[in-house]
């Protein structure tokens, strides 16, 4: 092999850990807010009390998970007494694995796979919650994820009433939903939202000059000195703005970094990032479009099956089209079309309109057509 292929001396990571995606960042501004919030919720389990229940919500990578993340540690380092579980519902969606999950993190092991019904695990759980006088914190993140199969109220009627067969079992919810407007009172039956009454904590998305300092602050962890200039920084800034999607601009640091590597550069260049947002960007699509429901994914199809031939849509024909191969009727499509503006996928422009026509809304997809119909599947 010649040497130069594999120039481990060379690399221009510092500390490569800072740009994979479940890292939890030492630095965490502009949240305080949610932090303390959060907290608040928290506090009466550390007095021995029951958590008060509680809803993150906030479009991608607005650093729900984040907080979370930070506030269990803090929680672990602190006290025995308290014991956090994060469950990522994109994983875990079901009862069952829920709970496996639970009672892995208070016994050290899962439950013997076959043959243990739902109803072995919760009484052991609460057992020992019991006998060790334990509270739990759980948090479902991406629980929208819960929604679509209404399991969340499966999931959450023996969380939260377990201290009716269990006197003395406490145990509070965070549930973090990046899906702007789904509707939880309506999709949480009575007798689960009469115990769950939560607060709200809303993550608005960073402005231009947070993104900068954030990315900022990576590029110095990650990488060495002068492996990428403040030029270039900016240019990841404005695609992760383009993006609206702070994970993607972590990702592209990381790709860009290791395209320079390939190409033996010392210092990252324009076509490094590039070359690496042509894959980050798609990171915000993937996900998007996985936490869709099924009616909203087959609008989002169909807006990019109209997309291929004309750029710029007209809401009222989409809507024509829509209406000829489902039943989704006017009100629920004009939701979806905010809904979509909002993640991002389109863009939603109010025009005046020519002539008698008034003003008219206007949708730009704001991913290549063939893209979106290849990761719809
Ligand atoms: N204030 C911040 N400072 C530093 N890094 C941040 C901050 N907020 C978010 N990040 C980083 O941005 C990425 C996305 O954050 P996070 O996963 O917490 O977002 P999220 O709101 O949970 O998104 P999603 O809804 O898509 O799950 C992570 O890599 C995280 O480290
Ligand atoms: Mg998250």
């Amino acid at each position: 092999m010649k040497k130069d292929l594999l120039m481990w001396d060379e690399t221009l990571f510092r500390d490569p850990e800072v740009f994979e995606i479940d890292y939890v960042p030492e630095q965490f501004n502009y949240r305080d807010e949610q932090t303390r919030e959060l907290a608040f919720q928290i506090r009466p389990a550390l007095r021995g009390g029951r958590p008060l229940n509680t809803v993150c919500r906030g479009l991608p990578g607005t650093g729900k998970t984040t907080c979370v993340k930070k506030l269990f540690e803090e929680i672990s380092g602190t006290t025995k007494k308290v014991l956090p579980v994060y469950i990522n519902c994109q994983i875990d969606n079901t009862k069952f694995a829920i709970f496996s999950q639970i009672y892995r993190k208070l016994t050290g092991h899962l439950p013997p796979p076959s043959g243990t019904s739902f109803k072995t695990i919760f009484d052991a759980i609460a057992r020992l919650l019991v006998k060790e006088g334990t509270i739990l914190i759980i948090c479902l993140d991406d629980a929208n994820y819960l929604l679509y199969e209404n399991e969340i109220n499966n999931v959450l009627y023996p969380l939260l009433r377990s201290y009716e067969s269990f006197e003395g079992t406490r145990i509070g919810v965070i549930l973090i939903l990046s899906d702007m407007d789904v509707d939880l009172s309506r999709a949480i039956d009575a007798r689960v939202a009469s115990v769950l009454n939560p607060t709200d904590i809303y993550f608005a998305p960073y402005s231009e000059e947070e993104v900068r300092t954030i990315i900022g602050e990576r590029v110095r962890q990650g990488f060495y000195p002068g492996a990428i200039s403040p030029e270039m920084v900016e240019l990841v800034v404005a695609q992760t703005q383009k993006s609206g999607d702070l994970r993607v601009g972590i990702d592209l640091l990381k790709r860009a970094g290791l395209n320079a590597e390939k190409h033996a550069r010392r210092s990252i260049d324009r076509e490094d990032i590039c070359g690496a947002y042509l894959m980050s960007q798609y990171l915000h699509l993937t996900f998007s479009l996985k936490s869709l429901k099924k009616e909203e994914r087959e609008v989002i199809r169909k807006l990019a099956e109209l997309a291929k031939d004309k750029k710029d849509m007209i809401a009222g024909e989409v809507f024509k089209q829509v209406k000829e191969s489902s039943e989704i009727g006017y009100t629920r499509f004009y939701e979806m079309i905010k809904k979509f503006d909002l993640m991002r996928l389109i863009d939603l422009e109010y025009r005046s309109g020519t002539g008698e026509k008034g003003r008219t809304r206007v949708i730009t997809l704001r991913y290549d057509p063939e893209k979106v119909i290849e990761y719809l599947g």
